[in-house]
């Protein structure tokens, strides 16, 4: 391979222009492990909101860093050093860029969306959550917007409190609102529910929560991958997601905060490169973003993530919302054939997901019956237990889209519940 031409330093590259008119088969020649069978079948992928497949892009980037580009970052001058300290900060910025944040500051990367809400909540949370205070979160959280906060209610001796949902799943906007007090140190919720698909209004939520002077953090897993997002725009103080379910590599996340906030913040780790002196009697901690990564990040994966931004950006993130959302209302048509089968979560206002159970037949034995037929589906309860207590059941079978699905695997997906009622019927 040979070495590719070098931006100069402190370039911010501009997104690229999105590709008119969204192209599926061309885009499923990008994704190479879409093309193999599974169990004697062309292998149907509807997993993704557990984790997303990788571009051709994403893969290449990867090997490029490891090949031309790998050294530990901020730290060497020699060469490499510097240039992967480049190719680390500029993802910083594509980051900045992609949820139009005002500071590439403003963007720590993390391992995933789940330490991006531990962080705030041992940080922020410890310093302005105490005893007898209230953190609101929503009954459609998943675990990771649960456990970080009920840990801080426990050691501060706060209370969790809880926005119910109604029967479709959405949010009941009165109730979430008559839960804001003056006690409320903390607002956190979904941007897109992993287990329901339901969207929440987060910009009417974070109005409401705004106006009562409550910071809002949005846990955006779901919804980078399927909507553009602009937090300036939303004014969330807190915005985190995940870099594999939006196309990206494992083990790499974001969380975005607004300065005021961060900078107040104490670190959340202590190590290398948060530090900016360090003797036995006081340590002097780095400034923003650097205050909050500590240890050798992982810059492969900053990489990665910034080739998956772009790859989405080539393709259209409008263009995207509108595949799948004529995907998903496919899909919600089909199922609402099976006269058996209850969908849970029928939100007016839902993406990417259709989480379903069928009369007698446990969610495991459906997965196990579409496993046979080459259409991977999650089943369980995806990390979402209340949900499932919300709505009754233990587990659900849960199809998940990506752009790169099409109306055929859909069809696969139908015929493979058609499979499943032969063999329970
Ligand atoms: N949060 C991931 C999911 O919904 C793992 O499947």
């Amino acid at each position: 391979m040979t070495a590719v031409a070098r931006l100069p330093w402190d370039h911010v590259p501009a997104p690229p222009a999105a590709v008119p008119g969204f192209d599926v088969e061309r885009v499923r020649a990008d994704f190479p492990i879409l093309k193999q069978p599974a169990h004697g079948h062309q292998l149907v992928y509807l997993d993704n909101a557990a984790t997303a497949q990788k571009p051709k892009a994403v893969l290449d980037a990867i090997l490029r860093y490891y090949e031309h580009d790998n050294a530990n970052i901020h730290r060497g001058v020699h060469y490499l050093s510097e240039r992967a300290t480049q190719e680390y900060e500029t993802a910083r910025k594509v980051v900045q860029g992609f949820l139009h944040a005002g500071r590439a500051s403003e963007i720590i990367f993390v391992r995933s969306t789940t330490e991006a809400i531990n962080l705030v909540a041992q940080t922020y949370g410890r310093v302005h959550v105490g005893r007898g205070d209230e953190v609101l979160i929503t009954a459609m959280e998943h675990h990771s917007n649960i456990v970080p906060w009920q840990l801080l209610c426990e050691e501060k001796e706060a209370k969790l409190r809880v926005a119910p949902i109604n029967d479709e799943g959405e949010l009941i906007l009165e109730e979430f609102e008559a839960l804001l007090g003056s006690r409320t140190k903390i607002v956190a919720f979904s941007h897109v529910s992993n287990a329901l698909g339901t969207v929440n209004p987060v910009a009417q939520l974070i109005r409401r929560a705004h106006a009562r002077n409550i910071p809002v953090l949005v846990d955006g897993a779901q919804a980078v991958p399927h909507m553009a997002v602009n937090v300036e725009d939303l004014d969330c103080d807190f915005y985190a997601f995940s870099g594999h379910k939006m196309y990206g590599p494992t083990g790499i996340g974001v969380l975005y905060g607004k300065t005021a906030l961060l900078d107040r913040m104490p670190p959340y780790q202590g190590g290398g490169d948060m530090i900016s002196s360090v003797s036995f009697e006081k340590t002097i901690y780095n400034k923003l973003p650097h205050k909050f990564e500590a240890g050798t990040p992982d810059m492969a994966g900053a990489v990665g993530l910034r080739a998956a931004i772009e790859y989405v950006q080539r393709l259209g993130l409008d263009a995207i919302a509108a595949y799948e959302h004529e995907l998903l209302s496919y899909a919600t048509e089909k199922v609402a054939e099976i006269p058996e089968l209850r969908l849970i979560g029928t939100a007016s206002q839902k993406a990417a997901v259709l989480s379903f159970v069928m009369n007698g037949v446990h969610p495991h034995d459906i997965g196990t019956i579409l496993d046979q037929e080459g259409i991977a589906v999650r089943t369980g309860h995806h990390c979402a237990q209340p949900v499932m207590q919300r709505f009754g059941v233990d587990a659900t079978a849960r199809a998940s889209i990506a752009f790169y699905n099409t109306k055929e695997e859909i069809d696969r997906l139908a015929a493979g519940i058609e499979k499943v009622r032969e063999v329970f019927g």
